[in-house]
């Protein structure tokens, strides 16, 4: 059995056609979208995944919880190891354990076995450089072969997401496609031409030209820890000078705890001695002993999900409030939409640099651009969408499933490649 398998940042999806459309596998209670999220429990046996992971350590269970472990590809975290219980685990193998319990949640849903799949994977997994982004690839096909695919595919999210949009697009159009999601954004320049007689395109590549691709590694996860960083840490020390000689805590404690993939590292007993350490100079300030209650109680991933959530919900109002009370009695942290602006200008700087970065390699100016197709949590982004309409005033925005259109687009693809009607 062939399928399409969308492992993301923040979420993943796996997708299969019927009836020649494409389908995203409802798993865990109905969702289509599950969390990219791995839990070891400190007492060993099979780890969740998904919603069971993430309720797991919400609900204090003893154990390690992992999350943006697609992040880890690509770099130096691939060799290395996190501990759990008395072992240590390297965080490639959490990948795969992901991937793998994903993959027989699906098969056990389908009664079948899932030898083939078509895999997304962003434009690049790491920045200007070739080497590592095929060694990322390559990393991820090795995981994959342990899981027993034995044909497997990739095919670059955007791309995906376009043939999703395609399938059911009865216009001609010039497109870029904007998938912002938790880790990369990517995009894509397609030209998408109606089939015979006016009729969809029906996704397949025979009528949509490529006209080429690009991509960063920013999302959402990024905006999570600079919105973090910025507003959130200093109120566990950041900056705040300790003892005589004025000098300020280390940074790379609070880089570590806003950044998704990093977060565990400072479970160990060395950053536990570190902070203690800190409170101590800080003649036991209360933001040090904030943070010292995070390292202890491991709530890092909590406070993590907490700014995520503000940021969501500044998408909606133009202010929200962080409820700490777990960490402090009482402790509320109020966050304005201002505050996610002045957080995200150099991303959007950036950003709008990689979409200038993918019209000109596919020869083209942003005036030619007459559909923008966003997909991608981030695209939700009141600030991003006016960003877009600014930089592409003539272009119309078309929302595409935010969180399935990749999955969906990757299901097609697999249907197309090795279902029983080729292309
Ligand atoms: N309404 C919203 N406003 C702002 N951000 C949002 C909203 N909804 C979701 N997000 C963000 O979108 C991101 C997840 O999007 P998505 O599921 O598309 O990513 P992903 O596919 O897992 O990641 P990637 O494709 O980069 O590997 C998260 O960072 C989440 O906080
Ligand atoms: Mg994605």
């Amino acid at each position: 059995m062939h399928c399409g398998l969308d492992f993301g940042t923040s979420n993943s999806t796996l997708g299969m056609v019927e009836d020649g459309m494409p389908h995203l596998l409802a798993l865990q209670g109905g969702r289509r979208a599950l969390p990219t999220a791995i839990f070891y429990a400190e007492t060993g046996g099979a780890p969740l995944i998904g919603h069971d992971a993430v309720r797991a350590y919400l609900d204090g269970e003893e154990g390690r919880l992992l999350r943006s472990i697609k992040s880890i590809l690509g770099t130096s975290l691939i060799d290395e190891s996190t501990r759990i219980g008395r072992g240590r685990l390297p965080l490639k193998q959490a990948i795969g354990d992901y991937i793998g319990r994903f993959k027989r949640l699906a098969e056990a849903e389908k009664d079948a076995e899932i030898t083939t799949v078509v895999h997304g994977r962003p434009v690049h997994f790491v920045d200007d450089d070739p080497v590592g982004d095929q060694a990322a690839e390559d990393s991820l096909r090795e995981i994959l072969r342990g899981l027993g695919f034995k044909h497997i595919e990739f095919q670059v999210e955007p791309l995906a997401a376009a043939r999703h949009f395609a399938h059911r697009f009865t216009r001609e159009a010039l497109a870029l496609v904007v998938d912002i999601g938790g880790g990369t954004s990517d995009f894509s320049t397609v030209h998408i031409r109606p089939g015979p007689g006016g009729r969809p395109g029906g996704g397949g590549f025979g009528h949509m030209e490529i006209l080429g691709n690009h991509g960063i590694r920013l999302g959402g996860t990024n905006f999570d820890q600079v919105l973090s960083f910025n507003e959130v840490m200093p109120h566990f020390g950041r900056g705040v000078p300790l003892g005589d000689k004025a000098m300020a805590p280390p940074n790379w404690i609070y880089a570590d705890l806003s950044s998704w993939p990093r977060i565990q590292s400072l479970y160990s007993q060395q950053a536990l001695n570190d902070v203690k350490a800190l409170v101590r100079r800080s003649g036991d300030d209360p933001r040090f002993e904030r943070l010292y209650a995070i390292v202890y109680e491991q709530l890092g991933h909590h406070l993590a999900g907490d700014v995520e959530a503000a940021k969501i919900a500044l998408s909606r109002d133009v202010a929200t409030a962080l409820d700490l009370g777990y960490i402090e009695r009482d402790f509320s942290l109020p966050l304005v939409v201002q505050d996610l602006e002045n957080a995200l200008v150099d991303s959007l700087e950036r950003l709008e640099g990689a979409m200038d970065a993918c019209l000109r390699g596919s020869g083209l100016g942003r005036e030619r651009i007459d559909l923008l197709v966003l997909t991608g949590g981030s695209t939700e982004m009141p600030l991003l969408q006016a960003q877009l309409r600014r930089l592409f005033p003539e272009a119309t925005l078309e929302p595409c499933d935010t969180f399935g259109a990749v999955g969906s687009g990757l299901a097609l693809e697999a249907e197309a490649l090795f279902g029983p009607k080729k292309e």
